[in-house]
């Protein structure tokens, strides 16, 4: 039986695999994912090579956004199982050695969670703080002028019953709790003990720079009125995430905390690290935003590198449940396996989303499919097990699979030297046996030196091990002045001879100096 790491720091060494669960594994033929298909493909992950899980939402729901609704922070909803089954999902996970990550949703409830249902019954009630309720501006229109992230609506919504606003950054359906209320916050602390007690391993916070608002609430400038989730950025919230902590060191397995800060200024998402007193792992999403192109990847990459220098340790995201996958938005398969070996070589925490081990692209959603209120269907198609006109699903999935699933389904993959799934798995073990790759520190090789014209270089070191990671971003071959044994490359036509310094169209390399 695999045994998990005493190391306080275990995040630093680990892959973490994110799974949305509607789209993974359905084990009750009813078209949409669940925990116990989950759990049956625990043997998949542990092969594939990934060291953690993190679940997107499984509580308790309406599902008006996808489980990021929560009505019940301490179940399961039914459409993903019971406590029973996470449980023993979470057992199958630690015999393996997986550690498990539950998506936290800090910043929102459901309009049907019952804090919220007694928050709107009266002014008077008990719960009215636990929300941000506002009065009317003096035209009886909204208190100030945010426009909430969906549907390009306030995000402000009139009650009639009690005659003021509350505030819902993102759906109606999802009204903002009031952290200033130290039950809330307490409540909150309550529901993070409910999983740590059943053993799990850490959480994702969902946009959890936006929990610490002001009394104030101003309005935001002229022109950049729905800017509200890159724009929150309060000291309150360093206050709290101090407080969440606390709880969470108060636990003997190392809970580990990563944070969806959407914030993308300079220097800002590093703040939210505190001085180890906060989370201990923020995604930054620049790379996600960044185009296919030498010279802008290399400069996000230098600037997360030195934001994030130690004391700190940066992560890496090329897809996720909310954006396009990376394979779909750079347009090739060569691109999107070389950006592979890149997220899983430069220095800091990879994520993985489920589905880009086997190079899936986003699915095309036909209009009388398209269910998110946000429009992110595609990248949520379901995950194409078999070459099987169901691929694996039984019944028809929630969503339609996504382009080439026959060819791209994890049993034509598996064993397939040329094939995205043996890139991921090769990748993860060439980073489970080589310390440098984990641990060591990054020097990238500047972009005007003229033997990079093109190609990202960077090197990788740890107590005289050496390791140099070359990309090449033109779509023609590159010559680079770097040596080497070649101990893997993206490409899948490279001839068997040793590397000579050539790179092909969008190849990748990683090379043992
Ligand atoms: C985060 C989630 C997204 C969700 C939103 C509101 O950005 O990743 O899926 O819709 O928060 O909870």
């Amino acid at each position: 039986m695999a045994r998990l790491s005493d190391d306080p720091h275990w995040w630093r060494d680990a892959v973490v695999y994110q799974i949305y669960p509607r789209s993974f594994r359905d084990a009750d033929g009813d078209g949409v994912g669940d925990l116990a298909g989950v759990t049956s493909r625990l043997d998949y992950l542990v092969d594939l090579g990934v060291d953690a899980l993190w679940l997107s939402p499984i509580f308790t729901s309406p599902m008006a956004d996808f489980g990021y609704d929560v009505a019940d922070y301490c179940n399961v909803d039914p459409v993903f199982g019971t406590l029973d089954d996470l449980d023993q999902l979470v057992a199958g996970a630690h015999e393996r050695g997986l550690r498990v990550l539950l998506d936290w949703v800090p910043n929102h409830t459901s309009n049907q969670h019952r804090w919220f249902e007694a928050s709107r019954s009266s002014r008077d009630d008990p719960h009215r703080d636990w929300y941000v309720w506002r009065d009317p501006a003096p035209d009886g229109g909204p208190p100030n002028n945010w426009i909430s992230v969906f549907k390009g609506v306030p995000a402000w919504t009139f009650d009639d019953a009690t005659g003021q606003y509350y505030l819902h950054s993102f759906l109606a359906e999802q009204p903002d709790l009031n952290w200033a209320n130290p039950q809330v916050e307490a409540a909150m602390h309550d529901t993070l003990r409910f999983w740590l007690d059943r053993g799990i391993d850490g959480f994702r916070a969902d946009v959890v720079h936006l929990i610490g608002k002001g009394e104030e609430l101003p309005d935001l400038p002229e022109g950049r009125e729905d800017d509200l989730v890159v724009s929150i950025d309060e000291p309150f919230t360093h206050e709290l995430l101090r407080r969440i902590r606390a709880v969470l060191d108060s636990y003997p397995q190392h809970p580990m905390m990563v944070g969806e800060v959407y914030l993308l200024q300079p220097g800002q998402t590093v703040t939210y690290l505190g001085d180890h007193d906060e989370l201990h792992l923020t995604f930054d999403f620049r790379a996600l935003h960044t185009r296919w192109e030498c010279d802008a990847m290399r400069s996000v990459i230098a600037t997360v590198q030195t934001e994030f220098a130690e004391p700190h340790w940066p992560t890496w995201v090329l897809s996720n449940h909310d954006r396009r996958r990376h394979r779909t938005r750079y347009g090739t398969d060569a691109r999107a396996r070389a950006a592979a070996v890149l997220s899983l070589t430069v220095r800091g925490t990879p994520f993985l989303y489920a589905g880009e081990e086997l190079g899936l692209e986003d699915a095309e959603i036909p209009e009388e499919r398209v269910v998110d209120p946000d429009g992110r269907d595609g990248t949520r198609a379901p995950i194409p097990w078999t070459t099987d006109a169901d691929h694996g699903w039984g019944a028809d999935p929630w969503l339609p699979f996504p382009p080439d699933s026959t060819g791209k389904a994890a049993d034509a993959q598996i064993g397939d030297p040329d094939s995205f799934h043996t890139l991921y798995r090769d990748l993860l073990a060439l980073r489970s046996a080589n310390e440098v790759l984990r641990r060591g520190s990054m020097g990238l090789v500047a972009g005007d030196d003229a033997s990079a014209h093109g190609v990202l270089v960077l090197h990788r070191r740890l107590d005289g091990d050496t390791i140099t990671v070359a990309a090449n971003f033109m779509g023609e071959p590159a010559r680079v002045t770097i040596e080497g044994e070649l101990l893997l490359s993206s490409r899948t036509d490279r001839p068997d001879a040793p590397f000579d310094g050539t790179l092909g169209p969008d190849e990748a390399v990683v090379l043992r100096v």
